[in-house]
């Protein structure tokens, strides 16, 4: 391992003068007490304002973007994501020496690799390159103007206004599906879109080795925030109609966690025949309903002919259960739920890794994906996702969940640091420009002239049980497990269930402390062959005779990767890839009455997948 204390990056964060308000509850949304409803206080869901009334017109949410050290405490494992290259020094190939403090570029468009790398081996190869002409005409973007916000509305409802908006999306792409293929608004490019930033379509500019990735790391939710905001603008140039909203789906609600019917009818733009029949079947054609909820936790081998899917209401409480950890109990440092650091010149997957919602958000991508098609296309496969037209319903809750997690942490700031704030992408407008976006442009959507629908948010209150004892001292649940598998030597080989004792660096901390530094989960240097499909459960402090579910503590998340490549690129000198994964344990310690514990016992699951390797397994704390 190589020592951090002093790295470059190590003695800046301590430079920076850190500007800490101690006032606990106002800070520390995310603490114990604040679980509970209070009753003189307002729900924190009524925060949520978007109202098509011009009070709030022009009002952007308040934001600061002064750069400033993300995080004061100088943790190993923190400064390493940073520096990315500094974690395999020796293997090392790109040498640039800003590599650690880079905003990620936008892509160099006139080296588009064609077919792009990360494409199945078992398509016909093809390019996912934007046209561009000769004069290659960059503008940097400008904020719309707007009298009102245009507000996204849940694709499921059925009142007038939201019917007159899904009859405008039907028409709009029909237009956009009618442009000829090479226009860049044209569907054929939208979908394109995603396939050059998620399959390995585009290097960086200025590091021409380095490929581009807005998965696996903070890249992804300001990404696709940017990539719907113009597949939206087009959409409602097309229509003469600048109020024009896409729907989001609404799958953290329960009525919202089957398909939206405007999206099944065959006769629709907004149809796509390559889903999966069983959980979201044609309008009209049989099914059984409790195979149409969505499971946010979805395990594909779990879905072999005959299963039975649980009765709707366990579903939805499961989903619920699952919403409130990824939203809430799990991520509670930006980049727990944004993801890892990833900067300019950094191979992307070298030991960066996903944040809550986007692990939350592939699962249901794999749901969605049809299993009958070689690569479970269009959802199930980055290359072709931006086929679908679900996929951007899907990514407008995806959006809408950063916007509620903002609301939801209080005075907590939202990520300050300018390698993300300064990051920035392409995109062709609706005016055929090549624009120029930055990620500080897109934290608050209502500067982008947007909103979504304000609706309660059922998964608020939903925190999981503990499932047992409730009772945890370090002997006894050793002895607990008996039919364990124990490991205890790095890497491991993930072919079947293993317990892994994790010391815990600190214990007992007081509240103040608690609400000051999240103790986090962190598996380190996973990797497997990126052409597959993987899946793995991580449960913290089971017990061997009881069957966890997602609706339980100990159930602390799901590893799920959808295949994304095989690095067949024009880079032979790649480095294995590999990812983490990391999630916020302070609450889980707390209902399962550990907090006191030397260690905590970590079980993983493989769901499937082969050959999967895990290099560490350790617990830090983030600031
Ligand atoms: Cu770019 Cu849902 O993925």
């Amino acid at each position: 391992m190589v020592s951090i204390s002093s790295s470059p990056l190590s003695l800046m964060s301590f430079n920076v003068s850190f500007n800490f308000n101690t006032s606990s509850s106002l800070l520390y949304p995310f603490s114990q007490k604040q679980h509970q409803p209070s009753k003189n206080k307002k729900p924190k869901h009524h925060k949520i304002a978007c109202t098509s009334n011009d009070t709030n017109q022009n009002s952007p949410k308040e934001q600061e973007q002064k750069p400033s050290p993300s995080n004061i405490v100088g943790h190993r494992r923190n400064v390493l994501i940073g520096l990315g290259g500094l974690y395999g020094a020796t293997t090392l190939t790109n040498n640039n020496s800003l590599a650690f403090a880079d905003p990620v570029p936008i892509p160099d468009l006139t080296k588009c690799v064609i077919p792009p790398t990360g494409l199945p081996n078992n398509i016909t190869p093809f390019s996912c390159c934007p046209p561009i002409s000769s004069n290659l005409k960059i503008i940097d973007f400008e904020f719309p103007t707007f009298k009102k916000l245009r507000v996204r509305r849940a694709a499921h409802l059925n009142d007038s206004i939201s019917i007159d908006n899904f009859a405008k999306y039907d028409k709009a792409l029909k237009l956009m599906k009618a442009l000829p293929d090479d226009d860049p608004r044209s569907f054929v490019q939208q979908a394109k879109v995603h396939c050059a930033y998620c399959v390995g379509g585009y290097t960086q500019k200025g590091y021409p080795n380095t490929e581009l990735q807005v998965h696996f790391s903070w890249l992804f939710l300001p990404f696709h925030r940017w990539y719907l905001y113009f597949y939206e603008r087009i959409l409602g140039s097309l229509i003469n109609d600048p109020t024009f909203t896409i729907p989001f789906w609404n799958w953290d609600a329960p009525d919202g966690m089957t398909a939206p019917s405007i999206f099944t009818d065959p006769n629709s733009s907004l149809f796509d025949p390559k889903r999966n029949p069983k959980h979201v079947p044609p309008k009209n054609t049989f099914s059984n309903y409790r195979d149409t909820i969505v499971d946010l936790n979805y395990n594909k081998d779990f879905d072999v002919p005959g299963t039975i899917n649980p009765r709707p209401e366990v579903r939805i409480n499961e989903n619920l259960n699952w919403m409130y950890k990824q939203m809430i109990c799990h991520a509670k440092t930006y980049r727990q739920f944004l993801g890892s650091r990833y900067r300019g010149g950094e191979e992307p997957l070298q030991n960066n890794c996903a944040g809550s919602i986007e692990s939350l958000h592939n699962h249901h991508h794999v749901w969605v994906g049809d299993p009958n098609q070689n690569n479970r296309e269009d959802m199930g496969h980055f290359y072709s996702s931006g086929r679908d037209p679900l996929f951007y319903a899907h990514h407008a809750n995806v959006d809408r969940m950063w916007s509620v997690w903002q609301t939801l942490r209080g005075k907590r700031k939202d990520c300050t640091e300018n390698d993300w704030l300064e990051s920035s992408f392409l995109f062709y407008d609706e005016n055929k420009n090549l624009v120029k976006v930055k990620v500080k442009d897109c934290v608050d959507e209502s500067k982008l002239g947007y909103c979504y629908q304000k609706l309660d948010i059922p998964w608020i209150n939903h925190k999981p049980k503990p499932s047992k004892r409730g009772q945890s001292k370090d002997n006894k649940l050793l002895a607990q497990r008996p039919l364990r598998k124990f490991v205890d030597k790095f890497p491991i080989v993930l072919d079947s269930a293993v317990s892994i004792i994790v010391k815990r660096p600190k214990k007992s901390r007081s509240l103040k402390q608690k609400e000051v530094e999240e103790e986090i989960l962190v598996i380190d240097g996973i990797e497997f062959d990126d052409n597959i499909g993987v899946m793995f459960d991580v449960l913290v402090n089971d017990d061997d005779d009881k069957v966890i579910g997602v609706e339980n503590s100990e159930f602390l998340g799901s590893f799920l990767s959808l295949p994304h490549g095989h690095n067949h690129g024009n880079n032979k000198k790649k480095e294995k890839k590999k990812t983490c994964f990391t999630r916020g344990l302070t609450d889980l310690l707390e209902d399962l009455k550990a907090d006191d514990d030397d260690s905590i016992v970590v079980t993983l699951i493989p769901r499937y997948g082969d050959g999967v390797k895990i290099s560490g397994i350790e617990i830090d704390f983030e600031e």
